[in-house]
C-alpha cells in the first residue's frame, strides 16, 4: 500500500526519540516513578490520588465534572478525602477486606470516582459495569464475581437482582431521599458523615485490582482481572501516549465500565497528576465540542465512532467553537479510518492518533506518538518496552507484508493476571514462545508499522463496544417465536459494524415488523441496548456443521454476497 505520512507536529513531547527509546527501556526505569519504589508499599489508589495531595499539586484541580445537571471540581486534596471517605464506609459498613470485589454499576458523577478509588484504597477489586447493562447482564457479572457490595442508583437498582445474588450483602444507593434499611444504604450519606482520614490497605504488586467482563467469540462475559501493577504502564504511556504534561486538561470519554474509561479515564491521567475532565450524559456533538471549548481541554482521547458522528455534524458546527487549546487527539476501539485522520487535520489541524490495545492487555500496545509520523490507517507501533509480532497458527514470526496473527510477548506490566473462575480461558490465550495471541489479524510493514485487517474470530465491534454474538444468540432463542438465531456483524460506515440476526422461527409464529421490534427489544431488556440487533432477517433454516453448530461465516457471506467458501462440515 502506498501511503503518505503525515508529518511530525514540533512541540514538546514527552518520548523525543521512538527508536532509541525502544532500543534503551527497561521497566524498571518506570517503576522509580512511584513511591512504592521506596517504600516497597503499593496502592495505586495511593499513587493516583494521595501522593499529589502532599505535593504542590494540592490544590491543582483533579476532576472536573460535568452533567445536564452538575458542574463540580474536585482538587487532589479534596479527591484524597472524599476517597478516604468512601474507604471508611465500604470498610466500616460493609466490613469489606483485602480481595472482596466491590461492584460499580451507575451513571457517570464524581460519587462513582469515589467510591471506585476508595473501594481500590480497601484492597478490594473494583468492578464497574455499564450503565446500560440490563438484568440478565448485571446478574451474569455479580454472580461470577461473587461480587459482595454494589454501588448503584434507584433508577438501576430494580435491574439487579437482589434476591438471586446470596453472595451480594451490602448496597450503596446514591442519591437523594434514600430510605435506609437491611443491606441497603444511602452511600451520600453514609460518605458525608465518614473521616477523612484512612489506613490504606497495602497491598502486593500483583494482588488485584480491576475487573472488567468482556466478550469473546463463545460462552458468557469473561471477567478480565488486572493488577495493581499495571500502573507502571498507564504511567509510562500516559506520558509516552497521552503525552500528558502538567498543564494539560485531558478529556477521555469513554465510561468506566469499559476498560478505556478506567485506564485512561481514570488511572493513567490521576497517576501523572493531570486535570482530568469527566462528562456524564449522551453524545451531542454540540455539547462535545462546548467541552472542550468550555474546559480548554489540550489532550482529547475518544474513538472512530464518535469522530465519524462529529464529522456526520457538519464542519459548520465546528467553526462556532474556539478549539484552540487542543493540542493532541487521540483515537481507540476500531479502525481509524483514514479519511477521519485527514478530516482531523482539516477541522482541528491535529492529526488524529490512533491506539491499539484491549481488554486484556490492560494498557496501550501498538500507537501513534507525538514524535512519530502518521501513516493514516495504520495502528503505529509497540511502545517501548512491550515486543508485538505478526504469528502463524504455530506461533513462527512472519515476516513484514504478511498477513497473520497479531500477538504480544507475554510479560508486559499491564497485562490481565487471569480470567476470573476460569484459568484455562486465561491459558487458552498463549501460544508456544509465549505469546499472547490478541484475536485480530493484521499485517507489520517493512517500517515494523502494523496494520489492522480484522478480527480472527466472530467477535463484533460495534461503536467501539466488544459484542459476543453467542451472548446475543443465546438472549434470542430465549423468545419464544425464536427457534434459532446467528449473529454477525455488518460493516457500517459510522458504527464500524451492526448486530444483524438471522432468525429462524417456531412454527406458528409469523414474521412480521411487530415481532422484529418485539425480538430486538427483547434482547435491549435483557442486555443492553447496544447488544440488541439493528437488523433482523427471518430465515426457514440457519447454516449449521453436522455438530449443530451456527455457521456463522456463512451467514456472513450470505449478507455480503461474498463465496461461502468450504461446506464440507454443513449439515445437510
Ligand atoms: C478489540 C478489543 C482497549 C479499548 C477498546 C476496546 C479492537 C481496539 C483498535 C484499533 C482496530 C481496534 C480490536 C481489539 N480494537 N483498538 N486502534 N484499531 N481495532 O477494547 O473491548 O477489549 O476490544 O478492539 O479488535 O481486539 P476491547
Amino acid at each position: 500500500m502506498n501511503v503518505k505520512a503525515l508529518p511530525v507536529v514540533e512541540g514538546k513531547f514527552n518520548l523525543k526519540n521512538y527508536d532509541e527509546t525502544y532500543k534503551g527501556f527497561d521497566w524498571s526505569e518506570a517503576e522509580k516513578e512511584f513511591s512504592w519504589s521506596e517504600t516497597g508499599k503499593v496502592n495505586l489508589a495511593y499513587e493516583a490520588i494521595d501522593r499529589h495531595a502532599e505535593t504542590y499539586r494540592k490544590n491543582k484541580i483533579a476532576l472536573y465534572y460535568k452533567d445536564d445537571k452538575r458542574k463540580e471540581k474536585y482538587t487532589f486534596k479534596e479527591m484524597k478525602d472524599y476517597t478516604n471517605q468512601a474507604a471508611n464506609v465500604f470498610k466500616d459498613i460493609a466490613h469489606v477486606e483485602k480481595g472482596d470485589r466491590v461492584f460499580i454499576f451507575m451513571p457517570r458523577s464524581p460519587e462513582l470516582y469515589f467510591a471506585l478509588l476508595g473501594a481500590i484504597k480497601t484492597g478490594a477489586v473494583v468492578g464497574p459495569l455499564f450503565e446500560a447493562f440490563m438484568e440478565g447482564a448485571v446478574r451474569d457479572r455479580l454472580e461470577d464475581s461473587e461480587a459482595s457490595v454494589l454501588v448503584t442508583t434507584p433508577e438501576l437498582l430494580p435491574r439487579v437482582p437482589v434476591d438471586e445474588l446470596p453472595h451480594l450483602k451490602h448496597i450503596f444507593l446514591v442519591g437523594e431521599n434514600i430510605k435506609e434499611e437491611g443491606k441497603y444504604h444511602h452511600f451520600n450519606k453514609k460518605l458525608k458523615e465518614a473521616d477523612t482520614k484512612f489506613d490504606i490497605e497495602w497491598v502486593d504488586r500483583n494482588d488485584g485490582l480491576i475487573l472488567h467482563y468482556t466478550s469473546g467469540s463463545t460462552g458468557k462475559p469473561k471477567g478480565v482481572l488486572h493488577v495493581h501493577n499495571a500502573m507502571v504502564q498507564h504511567y509510562q504511556t500516559a506520558r509516552w501516549v497521552l503525552d500528558l504534561q502538567e498543564e494539560d486538561v485531558y478529556w477521555c470519554t469513554a465510561d468506566p465500565g469499559w476498560v478505556t474509561g478506567t485506564s485512561y479515564g481514570i488511572f493513567g491521567p490521576w497517576l501523572t497528576g493531570t486535570s482530568n475532565v469527566i462528562v456524564g450524559g449522551r453524545f451531542k456533538p454540540e455539547s462535545w465540542y462546548k467541552t472542550l471549548q468550555d474546559f480548554g481541554v489540550t489532550v482529547w482521547y475518544s474513538a472512530p465512532t464518535a469522530f465519524r458522528m462529529l464529522m456526520g455534524a457538519g464542519d459548520e458546527i465546528v467553526k462556532r467553537f474556539d478549539l484552540s487549546s487542543l493540542r493532541h487527539i487521540l483515537s481507540v476501539g476500531e479502525p481509524l479510518n483514514p479519511e477521519v485522520v485527514r478530516w482531523g487535520m482539516k477541522v482541528f489541524n491535529h492529526r488524529i492518533h490512533d491506539t491499539w490495545w484491549m481488554t486484556e492487555t490492560g494498557a496501550q500496545v501498538i500507537c501513534n506518538y507525538p514524535c512519530l509520523e502518521i501513516k493514516p490507517g495504520s495502528m503505529g507501533k509497540p511502545i517501548p518496552g512491550v515486543k508485538a509480532a505478526i504469528v502463524d497458527d504455530q506461533g513462527n514470526e512472519l515476516p513484514p507484508h504478511r498477513m497473520g496473527n497479531l500477538a504480544i510477548k507475554k510479560g508486559w506490566p499491564s497485562m490481565m493476571k487471569t480470567v476470573w473462575n476460569n484459568q484455562a480461558k486465561y491459558e487458552s490465550y498463549f501460544m508456544p514462545g509465549d505469546w499472547y495471541v490478541s484475536g485480530d489479524s493484521a499485517y507489520m510493514d517493512e517500517e515494523g508499522y502494523f496494520w489492522f485487517q480484522g478480527r480472527v474470530d466472530d467477535v463484533i465491534m460495534t461503536a467501539g463496544e466488544r459484542v459476543g454474538p453467542f451472548e446475543v444468540e443465546s438472549k434470542l432463542v430465549e423468545h419464544p417465536a425464536v427457534a434459532e438465531a446467528g449473529v454477525i456483524g455488518k460493516p457500517d460506515p459510522v458504527r464500524g459494524e451492526i448486530i444483524k440476526a438471522f432468525i429462524a422461527l417456531r412454527d406458528g409464529y409469523d414474521a412480521n415488523d411487530a415481532l422484529i421490534e418485539e425480538i430486538r427489544q427483547f434482547v435491549k431488556n435483557g442486555l443492553a441496548a447496544h447488544a440488541a440487533p439493528r437488523e433482523i432477517e427471518f430465515r426457514d433454516k440457519l447454516p449449521k456443521t453436522r455438530s449443530g453448530k451456527i455457521m456463522r461465516r456463512v451467514l456472513k457471506a450470505w449478507e455480503l454476497d461474498l463465496p461461502t467458501g468450504d461446506l464440507s462440515s454443513m449439515e445437510d
